[in-house]
Formats: structure tokens, C-alpha cells, sequence
């Protein structure tokens, strides 16, 4: 890895690129993002500065333009290592437009891959996802569990990612691929957090939109699975543990020396959590209301995944700090607080 602190994070508007961005500054490093603002805009960038008090270096594009792409790295390099959060990441958006999603989720990744070969810069941490499992044969699930066919376009385009790391870091790169659970939650300065497109598809922003008075109620999506309550059990990580890892692969990276290497880790807290539970959990640490009911099963959904992090906490010498009921109260703060910045 070169000397520089230059950190270019691709998709740094972005929900976890955000919190990663505010944690980079915090460990001395100098992030530079790239976004083409497509799922995000600059609320969050206002947020950075907010926490952070500096000015933060953006660059607004696509990150499959190989031309733009190639400048940013000319006029704001040499970067130590990439971090590629720049994707799409809605399952239901991506069985309407499977197209679109392999061609910008894959097609970033290859450009971003060519760009760093140019240029000579050779580590990358990628943003992947605990989809790449399916449903796991065993829980908790670690890294060497195969992948089970994709349950969506979007679950494919990570595991295709995943394969073209494979094939490509022999020829020169040093990749960590972190595998992300399930991100939630908010700043605690309550400043950054997540902005969805319409109603959201993920748990907690619909629950704090509900809370909120935006929704009307919560479906839960189906009460008749094999787990204690009948709901689904994920893996519920806070995002500020997620790009805390993000800040410890790449020392981890910096401290390795191989010319070339290709790693995986869970980001997870190793907790399995039902939808119910996490429901309680939030009506108890906020006090506030939350109308739901139980309704049909989500199709494409899996009915338990949560981390094995042995993995990671070894290697990256990284734990969470979080609990789920930070977790909570961040996002509920985070979604009294957007409505102020966004008008
Ligand atoms: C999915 C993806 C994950 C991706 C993430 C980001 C899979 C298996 N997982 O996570 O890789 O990174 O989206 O978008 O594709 N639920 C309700 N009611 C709601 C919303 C959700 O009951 O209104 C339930 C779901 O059925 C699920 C759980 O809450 O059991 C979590 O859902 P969600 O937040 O959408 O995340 P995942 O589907 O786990």
C-alpha cells in the first residue's frame, strides 16, 4: 500500500459510505468520494461535514464511466486503497430491473478494477452481502459455506462481484470482500443516517417511518416460519460497527504483504434476532407506539441468517460496540431529525 492517506470511497453519499467517510477522517485518513448521487444526494455530505468539521473532497459521476473514473484518479490520487460501496441495493427494484442492476452493480466493478490497474492501486475493500449464502445449511454461517442460488438479480450481482475478485486479485490486487448482515441504525450524533426512495423495503426505516406517522401500519412478513416466534431471524449490525470495519481492513491490508490477496469476512455481530423481537425492542427502548399486524411472507426472503464473526474479530482485531437498542434509538432520532434537513 502506497503512503498516501487518500481513501477514494465510491458511493460515499451513501448510507454506510457516509458513516465510513466520518470514521476515515477520525483515523487520520483522507477520504475522497466519488457518488453519482442517483440513490443519494448531498444531505448526507452536508452531515459528514457537520461531524467532522472539513471540507470534504466530492466528485459527482458514475462510477462505470471508465473516462470520469480515470480523472478522479489523476486529479485526486494517488489513493491507498479503494473503498467500493457505489451499487444498487434494492431487491424488489432488481427483479423489475435485472438489466440495470447487472449492468451498473458488475459494470462499476470492472471499471473501478481496470482504473485501479492503471493507475497502480491494488487494494480494494468491497462492499458484498450475507445474500451471497442464501439460505445457509447451518446458522450461524461462516465464510466458507457455499453460495446457494441467488433469491434475486441484486443477490446475484454480489455473488458475480465476488467471483470476478476471485479471478482478478492474482493478477495484482490485494481485496478484502466484507460481507455485509444487516445495517441499521443511525449517527449518534444524529446527523447521518438513512435516506429511503419512497417507502422503504428494509425493516427498521419502515418501522421508525410508522412510529414517525408516515405509514400507517408494519407488516410483518409472515409469522409461520420454522424459528421461536414464526418470524424471520437476521443478523441486526449497527452502521457505525460497519464502517468501523471498514477502517481496520484497510490497516489490515496496509499490514499484510503480499503482492497479491483475496479475503472474506462477515460483518455481523453474530446474534440472531426474530422480526418480532426487534418490533419489542424498538416499541421498549422508544416508548412509542408501533401499529403492525402479521401478513403473507415476503417472496425471495430467508427465514434465519445470522454471522459467524470468529473471522473477523480475529483478523481485523474488530468488535462491535453497538447494541440493538443503539441501534434503535439512533434510527428512531435519525427519522425525527431528516425531515428538518431535508427541507
Ligand atoms: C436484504 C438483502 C440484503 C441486502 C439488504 C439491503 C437478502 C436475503 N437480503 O436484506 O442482502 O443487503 O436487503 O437492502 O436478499 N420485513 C418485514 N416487514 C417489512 C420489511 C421487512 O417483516 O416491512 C422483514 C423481512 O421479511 C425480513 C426482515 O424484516 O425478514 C429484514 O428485511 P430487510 O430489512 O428488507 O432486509 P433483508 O431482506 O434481510
Amino acid at each position: 500500500m502506497s503512503l498516501s492517506k487518500k481513501i477514494l470511497v465510491t458511493g460515499g453519499a451513501g448510507y454506510i459510505g457516509a458513516h465510513t467517510v466520518v470514521e476515515l477522517f477520525a483515523s487520520g485518513y483522507e477520504p475522497v468520494i466519488l457518488d453519482d448521487l442517483s440513490r443519494s444526494d448531498r444531505t448526507l455530505l452536508n452531515g459528514i461535514q457537520e461531524i467532522t468539521h472539513r471540507d470534504v473532497s466530492f466528485f459527482e459521476g458514475d462510477c462505470c464511466d471508465k473516462q470520469f473514473l480515470s480523472e478522479v484518479f489523476k486529479s485526486a490520487g494517488p489513493f491507498a486503497c479503494i473503498l467500493h460501496f457505489a451499487a444498487y441495493k434494492s431487491v424488489g427494484e432488481s427483479v423489475e430491473k435485472p438489466l440495470e442492476y447487472y449492468r451498473n452493480n458488475i459494470g462499476s466493478l470492472v471499471t473501478l478494477l481496470e482504473v485501479m490497474q492503471d493507475n497502480n492501486v491494488r487494494d480494494l475493500i468491497f462492499s458484498s452481502s450475507c445474500t451471497v449464502y442464501g439460505q445457509p445449511d447451518h446458522v450461524p454461517v461462516n465464510e466458507s459455506a457455499p453460495f446457494k442460488r441467488a433469491e434475486s438479480p441484486y443477490g446475484a450481482t454480489k455473488q458475480v462481484c465476488e467471483r470476478i475478485l476471485e479471478d482478478a486479485y492474482s493478477t495484482g490486487f490485494r481485496i478484502v470482500s466484507l460481507r455485509y448482515f444487516n445495517p441499521i441504525g443511525a449517527h449518534p450524533s444524529t446527523l447521518l443516517g438513512e435516506i429511503p426512495i419512497g417507502a422503504p423495503n428494509n425493516l427498521v426505516p419502515y418501522i421508525t417511518q410508522t412510529a414517525a406517522g408516515i405509514r400507517e401500519k408494519l407488516t410483518v412478513f409472515g409469522g409461520d416460519y420454522d424459528t421461536h416466534d414464526g418470524t424471520c431471524i437476521r443478523d441486526f449490525i449497527h452502521v457505525v460497527d460497519v464502517a468501523t470495519a471498514h477502517v481496520k481492513a484497510i490497516e489490515y491490508l496496509k499490514q499484510r504483504s503480499e503482492e497479491s490477496l483475496y479475503e472474506v469476512f462477515n460483518l455481523g455481530t453474530g446474534i440472531g434476532v426474530s422480526v418480532m423481537q426487534l418490533i419489542k425492542k424498538f416499541i421498549r427502548v422508544t416508548g412509542i407506539n408501533l401499529p403492525y399486524t402479521v401478513g403473507a411472507r415476503r417472496p425471495g426472503d430467508i427465514e434465519k441468517v445470522f454471522a459467524d464473526p470468529a473471522k473477523v474479530n480475529k483478523a481485523l482485531h474488530w468488535k462491535v460496540k453497538y447494541s440493538i437498542a443503539d441501534s434503535l434509538l439512533h434510527a428512531w432520532q435519525w427519522e425525527k431529525k431528516i425531515r428538518d434537513l431535508k427541507n
